[in-house]
């Protein structure tokens, strides 16, 4: 189960002498693992178990330093880059590192941004899209610094790159993302290595209504502390996101094998690494195939599940059917973890009130002794569940603040069970 760790707010301290990374080489660079609201410490979870960050294999005391509002540092060569979008579950994207410094005046920050080394990421002429935020600092205007950046750029590869506007969804790798962020004077510019968000696996074409994405269901499933090998139903499957994400996590197959990233468009792209990274990933070991059930009572979100499951290579793992709630028949003991309809995103008309209570009675009365883990928006919602939790993730989904509560469900059929 996932503990809450203690984040330093504010902006990472980049070592100056690692301010200028060499994706290249060998030589480390700062990285830095953006996450959505509530999975930083997920992500640095993974990020240990990569071997990015201490605590994986010594059994060290876990250290959270690296956890910050918005995400997670690491450090590392370009295989460790290349590697954290492949493997990275829970993470939205992964930034490097260019540079960071004093600037009070636009002239002084113009002068300061040329001289980073831009070439490493840019094809001269290619158009960038900057995101600026600018907070107690001298420099306020976010419009303004964006320009001076892109003069900045501009300067270094003697060429103008124009400034397009940047679709998280369909990103390319044609438009380099670069982050730039200014507080207390100080400003932290990084460049985006993933591209397109890094929840777009690429098997999700079909969507039923209000879909998870596929970073907050592995998040879940992370939380929920699924052993991996264990049944795990998800009776209110939709497009089937949580059963793909758990197949994939126990298939070890990793998140990133079918997709373009954004470092594969950079002047120093190595694809020899990558691919022989690709290799590696089919040499890790999957768990014993677990039964993984999803549910719908919808028919046309139960096909999309499934074509969404084939596309992903998963198909073979997960049992689908069409049929409410109440019809799950679980054999042996294991884990529930889903998202039930909740008022705002689906239909505020339904007596969502009665489902929930209904929904904790089926629990009680079918899976006692399974763990569960339960994503909604509405405390009133989850109290109609009557089950005993045992801890709260808030998490994030479709801008929406959420509760994934967990616990374990025990067959008294009472208040606080
Ligand atoms: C919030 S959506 C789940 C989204 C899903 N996690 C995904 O990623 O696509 C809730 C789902 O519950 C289904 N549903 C609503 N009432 C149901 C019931 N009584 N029994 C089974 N499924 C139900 C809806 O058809 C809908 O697909």
């Amino acid at each position: 189960m996932v503990k809450h760790s203690d984040r330093r707010p504010g902006v990472p301290a980049v070592n100056p002498a690692k301010a200028h990374p060499l994706p290249q080489d060998s030589e480390p660079a700062q990285f830095f693992a953006v996450a959505s609201p509530g999975l930083e410490s997920l992500v640095a979870e993974e990020l240990r178990r990569l071997d990015y960050l201490p605590g994986a294999t010594t059994g060290a005391t876990t250290d959270h330093s690296n956890e910050l509002e918005g995400g997670v540092e690491f450090s590392g060569d370009i295989r460790a880059l290349y590697r954290a979008n492949l493997r990275l579950r829970t993470a939205s994207r992964v930034l490097v590192r260019l540079g960071e410094f004093r600037a009070v005046g636009f002239y002084e920050l113009r002068k300061k941004a040329t001289r980073l080394p831009w070439e490493r990421y840019l094809h001269p002429g290619q158009p960038v899209s900057l995101r600026v935020t600018c907070r107690k600092s001298r420099l306020y205007h976010s419009d303004a610094v964006a320009e001076r950046i892109l003069g900045a750029i501009s300067d270094r590869l003697n060429h103008l790159s124009p400034a397009q506007p940047y679709d998280e969804d369909s990103a390319s790798g044609e438009v380099q993302l670069v982050v730039v962020r200014f507080l207390h004077d100080i400003c932290t510019i990084s460049i985006d290595s993933s591209g397109a968000g890094l929840h777009r696996r690429g098997y999700r074409q079909a969507v039923a209504k209000a879909p998870l994405r596929e970073t907050l269901a592995a998040g879940m499933l992370l939380a929920a502390g699924w052993d991996l090998s264990a049944p795990l139903i998800d009776p209110f499957c939709g497009s089937g996101t949580v059963a793909i994400e758990a197949a994939m996590l126990a298939n070890a197959r990793p998140p990133g094998l079918e997709r373009k990233f954004a470092f594969m468009n950079w002047p120093g792209f190595d694809p020899t690494i990558w691919q022989q990274l690709r290799r590696s990933t089919t040499s890790l070991s999957p768990s014993p195939k677990p039964l993984i059930h999803a549910s719908d009572r919808d028919a046309g979100a139960i096909k999309m599940a499934q074509e969404n499951a084939a596309r992903a290579g998963v198909g073979d793992f997960i049992e689908f059917k069409q049929q409410a709630f109440s019809a799950i028949t679980p054999v042996g003991r294991g884990w529930v973890v889903t998202n039930p309809p909740y008022g705002v995103r689906v239909s505020a008309a339904q007596d969502l009130r009665n489902l929930y209570a209904h929904l904790g009675d089926v629990l009680r009365k079918q899976c006692p002794g399974w763990h569960y883990a339960i994503l909604c928006n509405d405390d009133k919602l989850l109290a109609q569940l009557r089950l005993a939790e045992t801890g709260r993730l808030q998490l994030v989904n479709g801008g929406i603040p959420v509760n994934l509560v967990m616990g374990q469900i025990s067959s008294r059929n009472r208040n606080a069970d």
